[in-house]
């Protein structure tokens, strides 16, 4: 067999001298695979306009495995002439040691190869003509055209040869027709680079017209979204809707301010926060409300003295990546107290980003999940109540609280849960009743009481599946096996 290169070179010198290639007769021509001629048609195409490519559907022959083996071998009745001795054998013998032995020897006697003498069957003729094996040869050879249409009708009934359909392809002269190519490098190399080979290379152009693999398998959710389409459904089976997230770049009046953390707090500080240079400063906050929110920062209200101190429009404004979804909830109350007042159950689960250390276990962005309760007067026993129920859904009954601190709640507790294979208590989450300092200057009602509480989508993530490092859930190294193969339900009730 020629190279795809010197097949290519021929195409075009034939193409030049004739005007027209056809793939299966220059096949033919230069005794060579048709595959080999379409790969090299194909390479021919991908120069641009060097050639003209038009595919035809083609009705044609193959030999089946029988046939092939006619096709190499010889037919059964030639084999069996091959096979006798000038003396002859016995047609006993014949038929116990002959394979196909009953219709070999009606074909040969029938063409008079074969003669019958006493039990014994001896050559007629001194030497024959295999014209089965011929025509079975034409038709390996792409030559089907060559065979008599009754004689392929019969080899059809006898299962030596099938009609297949075959795409041929017909090659004329492009607009940049020339038999002189260059051979194209489908890589660019380091090599090429150091060098500055690459200067005089040709590349490959991209094939933007090719297929792709058939069997790749698509739509698949990925581990983290499929747990959180989970939780999606816990939630809304509890009877929550969910909060509009869509927002990664919040104010720090929303994030902060509105959640009455003080403008000092160490969460707020440039090692948490990535503040976003352009465009730096929000436009819209509601102006009555923002004084509010200022008044109680800086001198108090509803019961409380404030954090004392200088309250800044300019630090309220400046934009940043949220770092918890509790800005959305801060915006949502807002809005309810705003709309009228009534009870509700909200939820959301989406992006939030902190400038951590990276490592195993942290990186500079995670989901969230967070559930917002609010009603008239709530007490720590419904969030605890709530929160528990929340966990049996997905399957963690062994709940412990800890007291613990966030600006925004009073009291505040961090959610622990026991993990039986890790054999220890691990936190789950964090949770609280949103303090009146927060709630009434929205305009939330003095006897409505808000419970709240947040984890992360990640951390359940990684126990479920198994991973220690949560660089192979999330990022440019997580295996696409992770994907195809991940089982269709993780929460195990
Ligand atoms: N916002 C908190 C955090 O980022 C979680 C939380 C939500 C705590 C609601 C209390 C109430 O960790």
């Amino acid at each position: 067999g020629s190279s795809v290169m010197d097949l290519q070179q021929e195409i075009l010198f034939s193409l030049e001298k004739d005007g027209v290639v056809i793939s299966n007769e220059f096949g033919e021509s230069i005794k060579e695979s048709h595959q080999k001629i379409v790969g090299a048609i194909k390479s021919l195409e991908s120069l641009g306009n060097v050639v003209n490519v038009k595919q035809n559907a083609l009705k044609t022959w193959e030999c089946t495995e029988e046939g092939t083996g006619v096709a190499t071998e010889g037919s059964h009745e030639a084999r069996l002439f091959n096979s006798l001795p000038p003396e002859g054998r016995s047609v006993a013998d014949i038929k116990d040691n002959f394979p196909n032995s009953n219709f070999a020897l009606g074909a040969a006697m029938k063409n008079k190869w074969l003669k019958k003498e006493g039990e014994k069957v001896v050559p007629a003729m001194t030497s024959i003509e295999d014209q089965v094996q011929k025509y079975l040869q034409a038709i390996t050879a792409g030559a089907a055209d060559s065979v008599p249409d009754n004689v392929k009708v019969e080899y059809k009934k006898r299962k030596l040869i099938r009609e297949v359909e075959m795409t041929v392809f017909e090659v004329t002269k492009g607009n940049e027709f020339t038999t002189s190519i260059v051979k194209q490098e489908g890589e660019l190399t380091k090599e090429m680079i150091e060098s500055g080979q690459w200067k005089k290379t040709t590349f490959k152009p991209f094939n933007f017209k090719s297929k792709g693999r058939v069997d790749q398998r698509s739509g698949y959710l990925h581990p983290l979204m499929q747990l959180r389409s989970e939780f999606r459904q816990i939630f809304l089976e509890m009877g929550f809707s969910e909060m509009p997230t869509n927002n990664f770049v919040e104010s720090a009046f929303w994030n902060f301010d509105a959640l009455f953390q003080p403008q000092q707090h160490p969460a707020r500080d440039a090692h948490d926060t990535f503040y976003v240079a352009e465009p730096g400063k929000t436009i819209n906050v509601p102006e009555d409300y923002l004084q509010k929110v200022k008044k109680t920062h800086s001198v108090g209200g509803y019961g409380s003295i404030g954090y004392q101190y200088d309250w800044s429009r300019d630090e309220a404004h400046k934009n940043l990546l949220r770092t918890h979804t509790t800005a959305v909830s801060a915006r949502m109350l807002y809005k309810l107290a705003q709309d009228g007042f009534q009870p509700v159950k909200f939820f959301s689960i989406d992006r939030v980003f902190r400038n951590e250390t990276l490592d195993a276990t942290h990186l500079a962005e995670f989901n969230q999940i967070e559930g917002v309760v609010a009603d008239y007067n709530l007490s720590i026993k419904n969030l605890m109540g709530l929160i528990k129920g929340f966990f049996e859904k997905i399957g963690i009954t062994k709940l412990r609280f800890k007291p613990a601190y966030n600006p925004y709640t009073e009291p505040s507790m961090e959610i622990f849960s026991y993990h039986e294979g890790l054999q220890k208590w691990v936190e789950v989450g964090n949770s609280g009743m949103f303090r009146p300092e927060m709630l009434r200057p929205m305009g939330i009602p003095e006897n409505v009481t808000v419970a709240a509480w947040g984890l992360s989508l990640e951390r359940p993530a990684m126990i479920m599946y198994g991973i220690n490092n949560i660089r192979e859930l999330v990022g440019p190294r997580v295996k696409m096996e992770l994907i195809l193969d991940n089982p269709v339900c993780t929460i195990d009730k």
